[in-house]
């Protein structure tokens, strides 16, 4: 059974306007309401992806009978709800509309990037060892073009020391591409550091924020950083094949699009001018994945979005950061090293535990057999709680965890 929760007076926010939730919060920082009931399962998979919130659920299923009845779908809808969505997930990062690209993944923005920005044979990459795929391939895919890849190493805990990166620039480095959380070990890299340096030295400094971006609170209008890509079906809980990229102004001015889409082509012309050939720049629009109204996703993740968003990306840090917080504490430390950096500038919503007595394959067993859902990176054990977890989830897995399986 779901809970009506944005019905007016349901869920004590009255108007079900999502701005209006953060005096709800203050009052009960309860976030579960906002989600499905788990049936007794405890989700601590947040890293590899977040639930839909009910409210964004109901949206899908909206836009599912509209499609159902498509005279219900106003040919005014194709625009404008992409726009909403736009202009929601800039307010959500600090950009502008105009700043934003709308994508179905990480992977869509991280490729545009890298295949649009002109390379010469000779220009180089920096990339960081042992970081995720999506950050690394589209980079190494542009050895066609002649041009290099480099890597700078993290440390053991997964820390991307700014110095050893200034270091490790070369005059022909154009790009610096790294992943702000990193996935196997929580470690968060410091952008404001690796901006500034990357800024003295010409270079550009290309972010996957997809383990971050709906944890982490971001600014980037205060950020020295040149893109923001991230997919929005993790910490933004939004549906599988949902994404966005930040794109400064400058970096969109230097991408070529590479494709055209006629129904960005046609904004502003109207349809009854389909046969105008003409190809301008749409900006980021002309960036946009294919079909951007793709309603159905589009009005969940519009909705998760909102939400998120009027919860307030600080409180929603502040919430997970006590979970990350209480797991470190009790977490047993003659049972597992906690593989990651445990300050809180430097740690994140992902937890990373290796065992001390060897594989961790009981503990995950027997975390499957409690319904406590994890994820296994590398042989180490992952929880990332995020805002519809509580302390009681914690105290779950946590029981299972210091228990030794002998
Ligand atoms: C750091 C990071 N980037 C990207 C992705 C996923 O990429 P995409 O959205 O392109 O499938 C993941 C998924 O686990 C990830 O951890």
């Amino acid at each position: 059974m779901t809970k009506d929760l944005t019905a007016p007076g349901a869920s004590g926010n009255p108007s079900g306007n999502p701005s209006d939730v953060t005096a709800v919060v203050a009052q009960q920082p309860d976030y579960t309401r906002y989600f499905s009931d788990q049936a007794g399962h405890v989700w601590l998979n947040t890293a590899h992806q977040g639930p839909m919130p009910e409210a964004a659920v109901r949206a899908a299923v909206g836009a599912a009978h509209e499609k159902a009845t498509p005279y219900r779908i106003p040919d005014a809808a194709f625009t404008e709800r992409p726009e909403e969505l736009r202009a929601l997930l800039a307010d959500f990062v600090g950009g502008r509309p105009d700043e934003i690209v709308l994508g179905d993944s990480t992977s869509h923005g991280l490729n545009l990037i890298a295949y649009g920005l002109p390379m010469r044979a000779g220009d180089e990459v920096l990339c960081v060892e042992g970081d995720y795929p999506a950050t690394v391939l589209p980079w190494l895919a542009q050895r066609q073009r002649g041009a290099g890849v480099r890597f700078v190493r993290r440390d053991r805990h997964g820390r991307l020391d700014p110095e050893r990166v200034r270091r490790a620039l070369a005059p022909r480095t154009r790009v610096l591409a790294v992943t702000w959380v990193d996935s196997f070990t929580g470690a968060a890299a410091d952008l404001r550091a690796l901006g500034e340096i990357c800024h003295t030295a010409g270079v550009l400094l290309v972010v996957n924020g997809s383990q971050a971006v709906g944890a982490r609170p971001v600014d980037v209008a205060a950020t020295p950083v040149d893109a923001l890509v991230s997919c929005g079906y993790k910490w933004m809980c939004g549906p599988y094949g949902t994404g966005f990229a930040w794109l400064s102004p400058a970096l969109t001015e230097l991408l070529d699009p590479r494709r055209v889409y006629w129904l960005a082509q046609q904004r502003g012309r109207g349809l009854e001018h389909m046969r105008s050939y003409t190809i301008e720049n749409r900006g980021v629009r002309g960036l946009d994945v294919f079909c951007p109204a793709d309603f159905l996703d589009t009005a969940a993740w519009t909705s998760a979005v909102g939400l998120l968003g009027g919860l307030g990306v600080h409180n929603i840090h502040a919430h997970g950061q006590r979970l990350v917080q209480r797991l470190l504490d009790a977490v047993d430390p003659e049972l597992y090293e906690v593989v990651g950096p445990q300050e809180p500038e430097e740690r994140s919503g992902l937890v990373v535990l290796a065992g001390r007595r060897g594989p961790v394959d009981g503990a995950v067993s027997a975390l499957a057999a409690a319904g406590v859902h994890v994820a296994v990176r590398e042989g180490n054990i992952r929880l990332s709680p995020h805002l519809f977890n509580t302390g009681e989830h914690i105290d779950r897995a946590l029981e299972v965890l210091n228990s030794p399986d002998d």
